[in-house]
């Protein structure tokens, strides 16, 4: 079984927010002020998304992606990998974390069946650290890389946002790990969603000046790796690590888009940009048959647009959320 939409695309791949909440306030990610939380009622109960997962699964999803908010702070996250691991159909999960409390937990999560993390890191420097996360610390994060790559959730991907006059002095450091540490190390275009308390044009750092700075250390050459989404990998000759660019504002990469999210309270959300939504929890709620649940995944999928175009739109007040969509 297989998922198309109106553009041929495959859908196999679903991102699932379990939580709108966050240890940490990133200043690219949430206002200064915090934003409105779910209640607990609003939110999906693990057996309700393992439901979800089955039924996508049947009709063709095949990769699953944790995402938040920060999903480790939502209790008993084993139980739910090790519920979508009994789906067959599902042959990788992974999970999108900031890494605060990935030491204590990565042992228990690849035992359950967690096949890999990506850990959002955006400066190396411990004061600068608390600075972008509004008082975080640092240390607990390098340990929780380390202890994801002890515990074989590999490859582990490192993420970073460079933005001007925050860490754009730390990009040459960041491609430098990838000579010594096989991680995957990519680096985002910052985006004008989230929280735009800091967003201006002046602080976007376009790939093609990424990929300048990098390669002032060495020549990067293409990597073809399976199953890449939206990043484009570089290695240095030799290296053991690769470089990825993930550059949702220049390059649109929508056209090998094969993904639907599920925000924290049930919405289907066909892509990242557009305010469409499908609520999936009044089905959810009401004991709807497979059926039902079935047709609005479908929905989903017939309305997922082509493409975006976030850098000629001005409203995108829509798109504030961020730690409620997952990235
Ligand atoms: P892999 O399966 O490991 O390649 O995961 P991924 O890169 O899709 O996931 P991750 O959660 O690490 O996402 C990294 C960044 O890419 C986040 O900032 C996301 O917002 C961004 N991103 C992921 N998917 C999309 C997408 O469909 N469109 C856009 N524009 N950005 C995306
Ligand atoms: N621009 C680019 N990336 C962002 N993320 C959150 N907000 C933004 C933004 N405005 C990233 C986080 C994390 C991923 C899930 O989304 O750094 O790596
Ligand atoms: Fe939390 Fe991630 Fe947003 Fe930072 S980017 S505040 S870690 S949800």
């Amino acid at each position: 079984m297989e998922l198309r939409d109106k553009f041929e695309r495959v859908i196999d791949y679903m991102r699932i927010s379990i939580t709108d909440r966050c240890n940490l306030r990133c200043v690219y990610c949430m206002p200064d002020k915090g934003v409105k939380l779910f209640e607990h009622k609003d939110i999906l109960r693990y057996e309700e998304i393992v439901r979800v997962v089955s039924i996508a699964a049947s009709l063709g999803v095949r990769k699953i992606r944790i995402t938040g908010g920060e999903p480790l702070i939502r209790r008993n996250l084993s139980f739910l990998i090790a519920s979508i691991k009994t789906t067959h159909a599902i042959e990788d999960i992974s999970l999108t974390t900031n890494g605060v409390l990935l030491e204590k937990y990565a042992g228990e999560l690849a035992d359950t069946g967690l096949n890999r993390v990506n850990i959002s890191l955006d400066t190396l420097r411990p004061d600068r650290y608390s600075e972008i996360t509004r008082g975080g610390d640092i240390a607990p994060v390098l340990k929780g890389i380390e202890a994801a790559e002890k515990a074989g959730l590999l490859p582990v991907k490192i993420n970073m946002v460079p933005i001007r006059y925050l860490n754009d002095d730390e990009i040459a450091d960041f491609a430098r790990m990838t000579l010594t540490t096989p991680r995957h190390v990519r680096f985002i275009e910052f985006m004008p969603i989230g929280s735009r308390d800091l967003w201006s044009d002046e602080r976007y750092i376009s790939t093609d000046e990424l990929k300048k700075t990098a390669e002032k250390i060495a020549p990067l050459t293409p990597v073809r790796l399976r199953k890449n989404g939206p990043a484009k990998y570089f290695r240095f000759e030799g290296a053991p690590g690769v470089i990825g660019f993930i550059s949702a504002l220049t390059h649109h990469f929508c056209g090998d888009c094969n993904r639907l999210r599920l925000t924290a309270d049930g919405k289907l959300r066909p892509c990242l940009f557009s305010e469409t939504e499908i609520d999936l929890k009044p089905a959810l709620r009401k004991q709807s048959s497979d059926k039902e649940i079935e047709r609005l995944l479908r929905l989903a999928i017939q309305v997922k647009p082509e493409g975006h175009n976030i850098d000629q739109r001005d409203d995108l007040s829509s798109l504030k959320n961020m730690s409620r969509i997952g990235g």
